[in-house]
């Protein structure tokens, strides 16, 4: 029976590729996404996927529409953590909300929907969690103080799920994408990105479809002896 997907923030950029991916994997996927109705209108009318409007920041929310999710559309055995947000700024002109937003969409919410999947996944004896760290986490980066703790901080948190859920055929593995062309990306100022880019070994950004294919890969059935791992999907821009 084809395995249900669950992508945050699965609506748009990465995300998006990741559904697209999985499905065509031949999984049943779910991706839900925190605010643009109109970007998840024109997502679920191209892909057919389902969606489900939650802030995956918000415990009691996930925790619930995790069980609405199980009760509409059965156990969930592949979650993608892939939600994430920037705010980026320096230290001395970054507000308490700026740090506060991005600890909670980046890295709370980790804890969040693993902990509303995690019991399903050990009564069941299998899981797939790929949770979608940076390069910006394992290798820091100027006017992102917030970014780089959440990302470096969902790199251990990795870690430490993948040896808790080990015996029990939980695998728990991260990505590190590079820049990706994405909205994100195309967000940073011109100049600042022209500069990233001319550091890139392969010389040029990243696919969404390049880091989809990775997390097909360690959600596959075949990936089982792979956990508590790294893979960095960067152009060769950080070699870790
Ligand atoms: N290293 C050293 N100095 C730097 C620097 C760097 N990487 N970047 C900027 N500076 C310097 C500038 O040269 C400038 O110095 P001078 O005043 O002496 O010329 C000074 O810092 C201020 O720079 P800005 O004018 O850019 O300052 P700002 O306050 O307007 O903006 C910023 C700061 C918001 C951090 C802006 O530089 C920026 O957006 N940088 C991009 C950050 C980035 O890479 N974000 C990644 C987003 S995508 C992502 O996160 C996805 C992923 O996982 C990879």
């Amino acid at each position: 029976m084809a395995r249900l997907a669950v992508v945050t923030g699965g609506t748009r950029g990465i995300g998006e590729a990741i559904c697209f991916a999985l499905k065509d994997a031949g999984c049943n996927v779910i991706a839900t996404y925190a605010g643009n109705d109109e970007a998840a209108k024109l997502f679920t009318e191209r892909s057919g996927v389902p969606t489900y409007k939650f802030d995956v920041g918000d415990f009691d929310a996930c925790q619930e529409t995790v069980r609405q999710i199980e009760n509409d559309l059965g156990s969930i055995e592949i979650l993608i953590n892939n939600a994430g947000i920037t705010r980026d700024g320096t230290m001395h002109k970054m507000t308490f909300e700026q740090w506060d937003q991005v600890i909670q969409t980046n890295l709370a919410s980790c804890f969040n929907m693993c902990r509303a999947v995690i019991d399903g996944m050990r009564e069941r004896n299998f899981g797939r969690i790929v949770n979608i760290g940076s390069i910006n986490g394992q290798a820091g980066q100027y006017g992102q103080v917030n970014y780089a703790a959440a990302k470096s901080g969902i790199h251990g948190f990795t870690k430490a799920l993948a040896q808790e859920g080990a015996a029990k055929n939980i695998t728990v593995n991260a990505i590190a994408p590079g820049y990706i062309a994405t909205e994100m990306v195309r967000a940073v100022p011109e100049n600042v990105l022209e500069k990233i880019v001319a550091k890139i070994p392969v010389g040029r950004l990243g696919e969404a479809d390049e880091i989809a294919r990775g997390v097909v890969f360690l959600a596959s059935d075949d990936a089982g002896f792979i956990t508590g791992s790294t893979l960095s999907i960067n152009g060769g821009q950080h070699m870790y």
